[in-house]
């Protein structure tokens, strides 16, 4: 036995320096390959790699590219974004490989952020699955289908942490926690690069906003960041950190500033922590015309912030021009060193080489590839399995889920039919055209006369909101009928049913860039609606369509049930379907708490203690007046048609040293009539620290599967990593003392244990 372990542990070994030595040895031939390009390359031609224009109609900045063709084709382009097709990247590769002087192939980029052709969920909704290897599955499948249409670069993943929800691009991201985060971070890197690129079907991601872009004040997108270096290290950081250590080939700089310095000028992000302390070495590209913003920012002119860019160590310009306009001549005066714009194009040309576009430029440019990839069956089958494990059952009192399909059900609402709406933000190569409503879907499990429906408002009344969303695609036109007809139509078909299903929320464009929202309810004549279905006295079920958490306080205490189903991609109707009739148990938890309001927002369950901790009978302590301290549904939250207990904790000791390890378990016991799955939760507290702590983290869960009546127990380990923190010196290290240890189903209820970390 001993023999066996000791040869494997050799035969390991062995791969290991075998792979390392490879590694290296690729390294050197691209090392020797990119010195003699860039000996032949010119200052101006240097300067051009650093250059990323759009070439394409998904523009998402007031900035056009112009004339992209023509600096093709004088050597003035590193990349393009926003093309895609076999035929349009090859056009585009051909003028840069046959027609300029030194041949170099472009990158091609694109957001592939929740799918490309086939769309799966928002992230947030695919976060709340809390199934890695799923999320890994959907940047897999998308790697897949976007190399077969000419791409090899995705702006993907944005792992920015979100405590806010009136931030539209919470719907971008896996939530309030950087443990998760980071997770879900590293997934979604290996999905989209797979091990290396020696296959033609992984891209490059890029990790984006780097940094802090999550933090914007007020929840207003763009808006200034300030924050301390310890929330930084210990909140924000860590999930860019973790798609560094899953090999995240390129980093996006973010809009905001941080301690006073735009992200794409601050040369203490770039150079210092991303290159110097996580020894980055993958290339950087700024955000859409971050770097001309800069000079909102009011950092300086054109001149100064293209300085700024390069010094703070950023390789690559999108759609500003500005490192175009003034690269060269920044060094020519001395004010930027040649090295920095050498090591610059240096990354940009070691991307290509690791994607091997130099070997062949049109590696990613296959007809035959495309017809096969896109949209296949496979594909549909994973965006629906997706778009169940995302959905989240917040409420369902008397277990009025799942639906008996023997009654009259009355479907309600302007989203029972809606496509437009389906695919959510970011889903620029998606045809909303494919989507399949939950409409269709139900029409297809039980043929249409059985069926009861209302569109009972338009999606969205208010005019002036109207004229904001329609010029980005949102096609919100106002039914004909007044919105009295239109509620009264909808009351006279829930009165022929037994039970209502509204399906109700956001249009896409309410989520996503440019998207913050003041109010975070529903919409005044939604609202209404149930409030007219509500005097019904049926019982209610509310589908959401939304891509941020919701303020849902009225509906919580007067509807039966609330299905949280984000938007769910090109398979949404079906998988909705599924769930609302009990072919799938839900078993998603929301990655972000819902609030009550948005008075309480920052609101997350990881904060620290006051000195005065909330007691509702004492005056002087940390509270509302008007609401609890705790959120409507806590993060981890999500119900399941059955029901999980949790009883008995226990630690097998109470007492380690730094290298030693403690079990914590709990029996895990379905005690309701469906099977169905359960992500426990592990969490703990440290509860003496050199600086203040959070009186909860989560550090470890499983998402385990019962039998109606089964029980199993569930164990965690605890290593002295997990203990460890940013101490004020920003240092990483465990501090001994006393740790809580919480395990249950979501944040807020957990057993709880403890242990003491001795020196
Ligand atoms: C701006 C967004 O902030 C970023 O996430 C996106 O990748 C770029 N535009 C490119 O579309």
């Amino acid at each position: 036995m001993k023999l066996l372990s000791l040869s494997l542990l050799l035969v390991f070994s062995l791969s290991l320096v075998e792979g390392q030595t490879k590694k290296q040895a690729v390294n050197s031939k691209r090392n020797t390959f990119v010195t003699k390009l860039m000996s032949k390359m010119t200052l101006e031609e240097k300067v051009g790699q650093l250059n990323l224009p759009s070439v394409g109609f998904d523009v998402t900045g007031p900035i056009v590219s112009q004339g992209v063709e023509e600096k093709i084709k004088k050597g003035l382009v590193g990349g393009v974004f926003n093309t895609f097709t076999p035929i349009a990247v090859r056009k585009l590769q051909e003028m840069a490989v046959n027609e300029t002087r030194l041949k170099i192939p472009l990158l091609f980029g694109y957001d592939v952020i929740h799918g490309h052709r086939t769309i799966f969920p928002i992230a947030l909704g695919l976060s709340a699955s809390w199934d890695l290897s799923l999320i890994e599955r959907t940047a897999r499948a998308a790697a897949e289908e976007a190399s077969a249409d000419g791409l090899n670069w995705t702006f993907s993943p944005m792992v920015d942490i979100a405590r806010d929800p009136r931030w539209g691009r919470v719907s971008e991201g896996a939530g309030e926690d950087p443990y998760l985060g980071s997770l879900i971070a590293k997934a979604m890197v290996k999905g989209y690069q797979g091990d290396n690129f020696d296959k033609n079907n992984t891209i490059m991601a890029c990790v984006k906003h780097f940094a802090l872009y999550g933090a914007g004040e007020a929840g207003r997108d763009y808006n200034t960041v300030d924050m301390s270096r310890l929330r930084m290290y210990n909140e924000y950081f860590p999930p860019y950190k973790a798609a560094l250590e899953a090999g995240v080939k390129s980093v996006m700089t973010s809009f905001n500033e941080i301690e006073g310095v735009p992200a794409s000028g601050n040369k203490w992000l770039m150079e210092e922590v991303l290159r110097k302390q996580w020894g980055f070495a993958g290339l950087i590209v700024t955000d859409y015309t971050a770097i001309n913003e800069m000079i909102n920012h009011g950092v300086g002119d054109e001149r100064k912030v293209a300085e700024l860019t390069l010094n703070a160590g950023v390789d690559m310009d999108m759609v500003g021009e500005l490192l175009l306009k003034h690269g060269a001549e920044l060094v020519k005066s001395k004010i930027v060193k040649q090295a920095q714009i050498d090591a610059a194009c240096r990354r940009i040309l070691e991307a290509k080489f690791d994607l091997g576009l130099f070997d062949d430029p049109y590696r990613f440019v296959s007809e035959e590839r495309n017809a096969q990839e896109m949209m296949n069956q496979q594909k549909l089958n994973l965006s629906k399995e997706a778009a169940i494990k995302s959905m989240v059952l917040l409420k369902n009192a008397g277990q009025i889920l799942p639906l008996n399909a023997n009654q009259k059900i009355a479907f309600i609402g302007p989203l029972v039919k809606n496509q437009r709406d389906l695919l959510g933000s970011w889903s620029g190569a998606g045809d909303w055209k494919k989507a399949v409503s939950l409409w269709s879907a139900l029409e297809n499990k039980f043929g249409s006369d059985k069926l009861l429906f209302a569109k009972g408002c338009n999606l969205v009344d208010d005019e002036e909101l109207m004229k904001k969303l329609n010029p980005h695609g949102a096609e919100l036109v106002a039914d004909e009928r007044s919105p009295e007809k239109m509620i009264d139509e909808a009351v006279k078909v829930a009165n022929r049913s037994s039970v209502i299903v509204a399906v109700l929320g956001e249009p896409f464009g309410m989520s996503g860039e440019a998207a913050s929202r003041s109010m975070i309810g529903l919409l005044d004549n939604q609202a209404e609606l149930l409030r007219a279905l509500k005097a019904t006295g049926k019982p209610i079920i509310l589908v959401l369509m939304n891509g941020r958490p919701l303020t849902l306080e009225w509906e919580d205490k007067n509807l039966d049930a609330i299905l949280e189903t984000w938007f769910s991609g090109t398979n949404a109707g079906p998988a909705i379907a599924d769930v609302l009739f009990g072919n799938a148990n839900p078993s998603g938890k929301i990655t972000m708490s819902f609030p009550r309001n948005v008075g309480q927002i920052p609101i997350y369950y990881n904060s620290k203690n006051t000195g005065r901790p909330l007691d509702v009978n004492q005056k002087y302590t940390s509270k509302y007046l008007d609401v609890p301290n705790d959120p409507l549904y806590p993060f981890g939250f999500g119900l399941s048609y059955t029901n999980f207990t949790y009883s008995g904790i226990s630690l097998d000791q109470k007492e380690i040293k730094p290298g030693q390890k403690i079990e914590a378990s709990i029996t895990l016991s379905n005690t309701g009539k469906y099977d169905g799955e359960e992500v426990v939760q592990f969490y703990i507290q440290d509860v003496v620290g050199s600086i203040t702590r959070p009186v909860k983290e989560l550090k470890g869960f499983k998402k385990v599967f019962l039998k109606a009546g089964e029980s199993k127990a569930i164990t965690f380990t605890i290593s002295n990593d997990d203990l460890k923190f940013y101490n004020a010196n920003l240092k990483y290290a465990s501090e001994p003392g006393e740790f809580k240890v919480f395990i249950g189903g979501n944040s807020r209820d957990v057993k709880t244990s403890n242990f003491k970390l001795n020196p």
